[in-house]
């Protein structure tokens, strides 16, 4: 018997015209809890799932489905081959591994160098006109990777970057000041890595520039604190990754946070990684985090941030770090 007595034929369409589809490669921790977190947020019509593991990837695609009564509705398909992902605004890559405790990012490059060169011209062969976003580690020199293997425009290749070390820091400054942390303004920018660098220049709380407060009250011991914290947020991941293995909850967030910004063309300003040739004394083909705007269209222009001199010259030393890994590669 048919559920409704009678049937509208006319769909009303969609504000886009079409539904709106994110594709996830890699099914392992840090992808799931992206899918997670676009499903709770409503940020997709369709959301796709990719992984090399069959098994495990149809276990998860059938988890999160078996949720759809809690959740707002999203069509979740999955595929071992990149199928499934066809027509995609966005793609977000997290597939390949993952360091174990007390390894660098770095050195994961030439593993997953390896896999983006299956990963990424299938994927951007089957969506030539989506934003590709990029999370597997070492993200600068993956993203770099990603732009030449997609031949993409710059604007539509993103890394994940330091949009999560931003949020690190900013949790510990809150943290320190017991404020909320969507309060505290603060950067990390540079490699999402060992080299990033703090922009203690353009701090504020609460619309009040904090390190010209401390210096007019000449705290000294409040400048060792933010060096602190910002050591702190360098290890972040290790400690995290030596306690349970790896880190999934927070990238997740932030993931899902540059989603939305993107699809929704939010136009908030993320530091996320872009290519920083010709940018603060910069010229090499290099990919790290700067704060952006991000809309629709990708990226929409890279702020103008003050840095100071020293600020600068760890830029350029971070640029540096990346480029030396990436002159390793033949692609
Ligand atoms: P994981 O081992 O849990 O998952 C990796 C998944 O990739 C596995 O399910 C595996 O089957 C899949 N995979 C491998 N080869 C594939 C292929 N060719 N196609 C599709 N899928 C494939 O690892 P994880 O904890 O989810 O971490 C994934 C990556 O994300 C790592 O490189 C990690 O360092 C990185 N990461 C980045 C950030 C960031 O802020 N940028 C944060 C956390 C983790
Ligand atoms: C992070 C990963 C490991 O959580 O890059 O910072």
């Amino acid at each position: 018997r048919a559920v409704f007595k009678t049937v509208h034929h006319s769909v009303p369409p969609s504000p886009s015209g079409r539904p709106t589809k994110i594709s996830v490669v890699g099914a392992g921790h840090v992808g799931m809890a992206i899918a997670q977190t676009i499903l709770t947020q409503d940020l997709a019509d369709v959301l796709a799932l990719v992984d090399a593991n069959p098994d495990k990837l149809r276990g998860e695609m059938l988890d999160l489905q078996h949720a759809a009564a809690f959740l707002p509705r999203t069509t979740i398909l999955s595929s071992v081959d990149f199928s499934s992902t066809a027509g995609s605004d966005l793609c977000i890559v997290t597939a390949g591994a993952r360091q174990i405790p007390g390894e660098s990012r770095l050195n994961l490059i030439h593993r997953n160098v390896e896999l983006f060169q299956k990963i990424i011209p299938a994927v951007a062969a089957k969506s030539p006109e989506c934003m590709l976003l990029i999370v597997s580690n070492p993200v600068d020199v993956l993203t770099f990777v990603a732009w030449k293997l997609s031949k993409f425009p710059p604007n539509r290749v993103i890394g994940s970057g330091t949009n999560l070390d931003s949020s690190r820091f900013r949790f510990l400054i809150a943290d320190h000041l017991q404020v909320n942390a969507q309060d505290v303004q603060a950067y990390i920018i540079g490699e999402h890595g060992d080299s990033s660098v703090a922009l203690w220049s353009s701090i504020s709380v609460g619309g009040v520039d904090l390190l010209s407060c401390l210096e007019k009250e000449e705290i000294n011991y409040e400048k060792e604190t933010l060096e602190k914290i910002h050591k702190a947020v360098v290890d972040s991941a290790y400690e995290v990754i030596n306690l349970k293995g790896y880190t999934s909850w927070a990238i997740g967030y932030s993931a899902a946070s540059l989603a939305r910004t993107l699809l929704r063309d939010q136009r908030r300003i993320h530091p996320v990684s872009v290519l920083a040739k010709g940018l603060h004394g910069i010229s090499g083909e290099v990919f790290l985090s700067l704060p952006v705007q991000l809309g629709r269209g990708g990226v929409l222009g890279v702020t103008n941030v003050h840095l100071t001199e020293e600020e600068a010259q760890r830029l350029r030393r971070s640029a540096e770090t990346v480029l030396e890994v990436q002159s390793q590669l033949e692609i």
